[in-house]
């Protein structure tokens, strides 16, 4: 009792680790953390002071609960401090906003599923105190089993903390868009967004449930505390509308502005879009470093339609930019020094320029053949992200080697397989015991969302092994300089990964000290759906900190790349390596390549656009806006940032 009052004793305050400064844009008390991590250990300490706080006063503590993306790493922090700080859940009890209808409760992508995976089975909660919408009743119940559930929530005396995630609808539970502000729990129809949203995970929008079971929008209104918690770039322009724009049903979440004890819990990036973060000068005085005034400026140039050069005084001070401008001096001498800079980092030589002064060039001219090392999370991310600047690497003499960290065979479907099976079988290549016929019943009798066999599993790996050897070929790689990783963390056969682990890194750092490389290449692309290039890219920083004492490891600069689901901004750029017509094509073909990836990409995330499409249009986009900055003309550009590490 004594080691819990005196955790109590430092009950938290957000703003201790996540600055919150109101602005007149912003209608909701918000909090932004660094990452997602810490944002959620924070809000799990938050409801671990509640569970024990009600303890001791012999009361029960009524949760409620969400699924999905966001609340994981809160769940696996509650779990933790179950197992090793004793925090018990006995006097919990939980009732979760919603659940896909029909679902039974044993399918995988059901919430059922999901509460128990991530959180009931690791705890001491009675399992008399769970409560979740049941997506089994029939229809004919369905009304009154709504009525009940809601008036259970009430007989245990309401919420006291609501966890809740955001959906790119605005949506919170399954409150869609045209939700009412008094709704109660109730069935729904999901909207489009949310199903397409679902649809990597039920392998599909059509096996998406077009309905759900959802807590109202007074049900969740009713609790005493409430957190939202949105994590990630996806969510960067739901979470502005949220926090600055006016309350509406078009976005049931801004309900939640009139809710006296609500907070939103943000990472960086998804708050990313909010005034005071995307255009601080708009929100007050700013002290202003190299980085803010680029990003002003450049933002001053699209506002104002100009190029850098042409911004005059008064674009400055109507803009939010007189401090700016005060400590300058004019105008004239920020246009050019933010020109010059955007300038240099310009190069067609991404691996440097062998006997030209670097002074003002984005890499080094020494050595003049650098040892080249790209790590690519799945096998396509190199052509689709820097292909451009992949060829240009090895045609200006740099030995390239790529590292494919995963084996990205999830995305592979199932016809795509049975073809290449059918066609090895075909051709009378059925040895192993009959291998050939075993995937082919495999992939036959498979049910809807279940894993595939090993065999399956391996053939899906090999055909994208095969794919990326055709396109590294194509860009004169020898076969030697290729990689597969293999990754563990990648390798469960489902959407759901396995946390990175040492063998991971252990992987990264071998192939890091074998190549022992001048540049790294690796994906800085963090937005894409199911966050393997994040945890890639976790692997990465890992393996570079175990390394940095390295005598070799002080020559090693690192690049990151975007493209596949986002692109750098434009202020955020130090190398931007053009493109001409003829390398577009050129990197577009590379792409075609990875034939398992084009004609109806199977994870997609909220982009409908194939891989090409997407590059192209990024990378033209980004040429564009050089362009209209004042630069140079291009068909097509790649962008980098340079990473310190
Ligand atoms: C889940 C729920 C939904 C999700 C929302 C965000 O119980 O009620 O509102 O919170 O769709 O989902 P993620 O967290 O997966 O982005």
């Amino acid at each position: 009792m004594e080691a819990k009052l005196s955790n109590l004793s430092k009950s938290i305050t957000y703003e201790e680790s996540g600055k919150f400064e109101e602005t007149r844009f912003e209608k909701k008390h918000n909090v932004i953390f660094q990452n997602s991590k810490d944002g959620s250990i924070k809000v799990a300490k938050e409801i671990a002071d509640l569970i024990i706080r009600k303890d001791l006063n012999d009361e029960k503590c009524v949760l409620g609960l969400a699924t999905g993306s966001s609340p994981i790493k809160v769940y696996e922090e509650l779990v933790r401090m179950h197992k090793e700080e004793n925090l018990s859940f006995q006097n919990v009890v939980t009732f979760n906003l919603d659940e896909y209808f029909p679902m039974t409760k044993e399918n995988i992508q059901s919430y059922h599923y999901f509460m128990h995976e991530h959180l009931f089975n690791h705890i001491d909660i009675l399992p008399e105190n769970i409560h979740i919408p049941d997506g089994t009743v029939s229809v004919d119940e369905l009304h009154q089993y709504c009525i009940d559930y809601e008036n259970k929530i009430g007989e245990e005396g309401g919420i006291d903390l609501q966890l809740l995630g955001i959906g790119r609808t605005g949506h919170i539970g399954f409150n869609e868009p045209g939700s009412h502000f008094n709704s109660e729990t109730r069935s729904i129809i999901l909207d489009y967004i949310t199903r397409f949203d679902a649809a990597t995970s039920f392998l599909g929008i059509d096996n998406v449930p077009k309905k759900a079971i959802t807590m109202g929008i007074k049900t969740v209104r009713k609790a005493k505390r409430i957190i939202l918690l949105a994590w990630g770039q996806n969510k960067a322009s739901i979470i502005k509308e949220t926090i600055e724009g006016d309350i509406s049903s078009k976005v049931p979440a801004t309900y939640l502005q009139q809710h006296n004890n609500a907070t939103f819990i943000l990472d960086l990036e998804a708050a990313s879009e909010l005034t005071r973060i995307k255009t601080p000068w708009l929100v007050g005085p700013c002290s202003w470093d190299e980085k803010l005034k680029s990003k002003a400026i450049i933002w001053l140039c699209q506002k104002t339609g100009k190029s850098i050069l042409k911004l005059i005084d008064e674009d400055y001070n109507d803009h939010g930019m007189s401090g700016l401008l005060a400590e300058e001096g004019s105008s004239y001498n920020l246009n050019i020094k933010m020109f010059n800079k955007v300038q240099h980092t310009i190069t067609g030589w991404p691996g440097g320029k062998p006997n030209a002064d670097d002074t003002y060039r984005p890499e080094r001219a020494f050595p003049a053949k650098k040892r080249v090392l790209i790590f690519s999370p799945h096998p396509d991310d190199d052509v689709i992200s820097m292909g451009g600047t992949f060829d240009r690497l090895v045609e200006q003499g740099h030995e390239v080697h790529v590292a494919y960290q995963t084996s990205g065979n999830i995305a592979v479907s199932n016809h795509e397989a049975l073809k290449f099976a059918e066609v090895t079988k075909g051709m009378g290549c059925n040895n192993d015991n009959g291998l050939m016929k075993k995937i082919i019943d495999d992939i036959v009798s498979k049910k809807d969302n279940s894993i595939d066999s090993v065999d399956v599993r391996r053939l899906k790996g090999k055909i994208r092994q095969c794919e990326s050897f055709a396109a590294t070929r194509y860009l004169g790689v020898p076969d030697e300089h290729v990689h597969f990783l293999n990754l563990p963390f990648y390798e469960t056969g489902s959407i759901k990964k396995n946390p990175l682990g040492e063998a991971d890194i252990n992987l990264m750092c071998a192939i890091i000290e074998k190549i022992k490389p001048h540049q790294i290449y690796a994906a800085g692309d963090l937005a894409d759906p199911h966050g393997t290039h994040r945890v890639s890219l976790d692997a990465l920083f890992e393996a570079l900190k175990i390394l940095k004492p390295k005598p070799y490891m002080r020559d090693c600069w690192l690049w990151l790349y975007r493209g596949a689901w986002q692109e750098w901004d434009i202020d955020e750029i130090d190398m931007a390596v053009p493109m001409s017509p003829d390398q577009v094509l050129k990197k577009r073909k590379a792409i075609f390549f990875h034939q398992s990836q084009k004609d109806g990409v199977m994870f997609q995330g909220n982009d409908i656009r194939e891989f090409w499409m997407r590059a192209e249009d990024r990378n033209n986009k980004t040429a564009v806006k050089y362009k209209e900055l004042g630069l140079a003309d291009y068909a097509a550009m790649e962008a980098f940032v340079k990473w310190e590490y």
